[in-house]
């Protein structure tokens, strides 16, 4: 894809999850051409410290579930950088159970990672964005998955989770609104995307990858690259109407009749 990138977010500093790989990979590199100072977290710290180093990102280990750390997290990034304008809940995974096979253990940790961590993000940058110098202002967005609109009845707690995430970034951007905080949340919601999750999927699902990717008129896979420009979009000052959106980077696959 044409290099789009340029100092668009200067001065904007960012807290990136699941920076190790994938779309968070992406975003963490697409974010620092753009010019923010990137906080990337992850749970697999020695992929996420050189993913970081690699592209002049600091790194912190993170479990997005663990509602804890949170506050630690975004303390952290405003203690080096003196504030937080951006915040994308990227870290995700999928479980590979049906409603036939799904075990409450497995149920629990989809939802906690997928769901509540985008939730317990929230609430922590919030907290941090309101008292931004200048006054209350930033951009959260969160990762849902087309899974959210067409699920798979392979992966019930996944499919249940990114459902979730988007209706979650409704009530956080309406609320942000009505406070008159101009903190806006949106919701990017990627098609099947050639990353590790997708590796993972494939897995449980032998065929999945192909099966997807031909679900898109495209008949391809997205580049993470290209949900990370859909990400940064967002992320800067060029649309501040969009609260509460979703953006599809599905390659058109919602967007055609089955069958055609
Ligand atoms: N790849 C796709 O086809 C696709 C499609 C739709 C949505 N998504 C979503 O995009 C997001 C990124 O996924 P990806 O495709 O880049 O997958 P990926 O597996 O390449 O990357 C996910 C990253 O999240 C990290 N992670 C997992 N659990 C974590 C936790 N509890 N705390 C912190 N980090 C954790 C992993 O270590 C990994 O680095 C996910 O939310 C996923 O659901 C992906």
């Amino acid at each position: 894809m044409p290099d789009l990138s340029g100092p668009k977010l200067l001065g904007k500093v960012a807290i990136v999850t699941g920076c190790a790989s994938g779309i968070g990979a992406a975003t963490v590199k697409r974010l620092r051409a753009d010019g923010a100072e990137v906080l990337g977290t992850d749970i697999d710290v020695a992929a996420g410290e050189a993913l970081c180093h690699e592209h002049g990102a600091r790194f912190a280990q993170q479990d997005v579930s663990d509602r804890s750390r949170w506050p630690d997290i975004v303390a952290e990034a405003v203690a080096v950088f003196g504030r937080l304008d951006i915040l994308v809940n990227n870290a995700g995974m999928v479980s590979g159970a049906s409603i036939g096979d799904v075990d409450d253990d497995t149920w629990d940790r989809v939802i906690a990672v997928n769901l509540t961590g985008t939730m317990a993000g929230c609430r922590a940058a919030i907290a941090a964005m309101k008292d931004n110098p200048g006054g209350a202002s930033g951009s959260i967005i969160n990762i849902s998955s087309t899974t959210a609109m067409a699920p798979l009845p392979s992966d019930v707690g996944y499919s249940a989770s990114k459902g979730g995430v988007r209706v979650l970034s409704k009530s956080v951007a309406t609320w942000c609104a009505q406070q008159g905080y101009a903190i806006r949340c949106n919701t990017v919601i990627p098609g099947a995307t050639e990353t590790g999750i997708l590796d993972k999927a494939e897995q449980v699902t032998p065929g999945l990858k192909a099966a997807v990717a031909s679900t898109s008129p495209m008949n391809r896979l997205a580049d993470p690259a290209e949900t990370a420009a859909a990400i940064a979009f967002l992320a800067s000052d060029e649309c501040p109407f969009m609260t509460g959106a979703e953006l599809l980077v599905d390659g058109g696959a919602l967007s055609i009749h089955p069958g055609f």
